[in-house]
């Protein structure tokens, strides 16, 4: 049997299959999976390599370390994905990863709460508007929002087993929302498995540019699933997932300790603030 005997071969295998969508992906993933053995002449050693580097990939993985995702992430194919499946239409808010920190049912906060709940760093006061692609007010969209401490952890991360620098709020009648958050800084994925090898053997950074994560949802409305990221920072230019869209570059403007904030808090420290008004796509 030729090479490509055999590829005809394993791809007909699947011509049975009774549902047509897992045929068609099946089927595409035998011809792309056969093609690149070609294309590199794989090796048994490198085979080999490939399967333990799954299996330990399996191994570090918990219900709160995703190393699959960190891979899907670190190789693009996460934004692959959004790329396919949200292109950014109607001057709709632009989509990025989803990540892997995020958490379902973190804690509900009225306007201006704060979603640090203990999470340490810079006190960041985020405001902005959720509207449709006519500029007209989304009210009561769910805003859910997540962040990395200063020490660059997801509460996740910890063993505390408390949700911190995370929350959701809805918007109000002309879909204003605003919160305090934390100013976000670098961070690096988790490289202390087969994802952050592969990455050093690369001699690649593991650093993420600092962002805030976003999800927004709404009846008639495709959710959204983005960052903001800081203007100025230099991994904005060299994150390792590849998520940095120059649409959701935002500036955090810096104010000294002592100058007034837009409700009234009382800061011992500096603090940012920044907006972020969102368009929804419509259904
Ligand atoms: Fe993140």
């Amino acid at each position: 049997m030729t090479e490509q005997e055999l590829t005809d071969k394993v791809v007909a295998s699947f011509d049975s299959a009774k549902d047509d969508r897992f045929r068609e992906v099946m089927q595409a993933l035998v011809r792309h999976a056969h093609a690149f053995v070609r294309e590199t002449r794989l090796t048994d050693d490198e085979w080999t390599a490939a399967i333990e580097f799954l299996t330990a990939a399996g191994h570090i993985t918990t219900d709160t370390r995703q190393e699959f995702v960190l891979l899907s992430d670190v190789l693009g194919v996460s934004m692959l994905t959004v790329a396919v499946n949200e292109p950014g239409l109607d001057d709709s808010t632009e989509s990025t990863v989803l990540g892997p920190f995020f958490v379902q049912d973190a804690p509900e906060i009225a306007h201006g709460g704060d979603i640090a709940g203990g999470a340490s760093g810079e006190p960041s006061w985020v405001s902005g508007r959720v509207t449709d692609p006519g500029g007209n007010p989304v009210a009561g969209a769910r805003v859910e929002v997540w962040e990395a401490d200063d020490d660059g952890m997801y509460d996740v991360q910890y063993d505390r087993g408390e949700l911190a620098g995370r929350a959701h709020l809805f918007t109000d009648a002309e879909g204003r929302y605003r919160f305090w958050g934390l100013t976000p800084t670098p961070y690096p994925i988790p490289d202390d498995g087969p994802v952050g090898r592969l990455l050093d053997h690369a001699g690649r950074s593991p650093m993420r540019a600092p962002h805030l994560h976003f999800m927004v949802t709404a009846p008639g409305f495709r959710r959204l699933i983005t960052h903001i990221f800081v203007a100025g920072d230099p991994w904005v230019d060299n994150d390792s997932v590849f998520g940095v869209k120059e649409s959701l570059i935002r500036p955090f403007d810096r104010h000294e300790a002592g100058t007034p904030t837009p409700d009234g808090r009382q800061l011992q420290t500096a603090w940012t603030s920044t907006t972020f008004d969102i368009v929804l796509r419509k259904e």
